[in-house]
């Protein structure tokens, strides 16, 4: 490996080399993500949710440069809400991205700026385009890890703002072991 590569270990779903960071997201970093506040609070605060490796080879903002990552949400739920991502708009809104299934089974959450919301199912292997202007979300609704590769511009940021204010326009829930889509209240 040389200096400037990274190793990607697919059926460890890891990366590893330099220019790899690693993040986690905890169960106390998501206030006001799931719609039980109170069933959140219950859940120890450091319990990871999900984690993220990201290979970036050059600054975020790098017109034309990409990034590549991959996700690992644990299997859980938050009251009856399968445990997800944040979810975001990019804040260069018009960068698209792939993401696609490695391991475990989970649904994609799209949403459009006019509140549109479509899904797309995950599995191994299972392909996703998101178009540009697209929030998106990855809900685990599995017994075990979910985990997804991701590639986007290394330009397109993160517009978490817009999500925490007014969420996505559909939850999903676990209703009697299956999984159900339930529109915002
Ligand atoms: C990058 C991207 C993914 C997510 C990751 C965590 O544009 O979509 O790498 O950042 O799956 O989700 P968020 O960022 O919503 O917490
Ligand atoms: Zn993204």
């Amino acid at each position: 490996m040389t200096e400037h590569s990274a190793g990607i270990r697919f059926l460890e779903d890891t990366l590893a080399g330099p220019q790899i960071e690693h993040k986690k997201t905890l169960i106390a970093d998501l206030e006001g993500i799931f719609k039980d506040e109170n069933a959140r609070e219950l859940l120890p605060p450091e319990m990871v949710v999900y984690e993220v490796d990201a290979y970036q080879p050059v600054r975020g903002g790098t017109q034309g440069g990409l990034f590549f990552g991959i996700t690992r949400i644990q299997p859980g739920q938050v009251g009856n809400e399968y445990f997800m991502t944040r979810g975001h708009f990019h804040a260069l809104a018009d960068r698209g991205e792939f993401y696609w299934g490695i391991k475990g089974i989970g649904t994609l959450i799209l949403m459009d700026r006019n509140r549109n919301a479509r899904f797309e199912q995950m599995q191994p292997g299972s392909l996703h385009y998101i178009p540009a202007h697209t929030a998106h979300r990855v809900a685990n609704t599995g017994k075990d890890i979910l985990s997804f590769g991701a590639c986007w511009p290394a330009d397109a940021g993160y517009d978490y703002e817009e999500i925490e204010a007014n969420g996505f326009s559909a939850r999903l829930i676990n209703e009697g072991g299956t999984p159900k889509l339930e529109p915002l209240q």
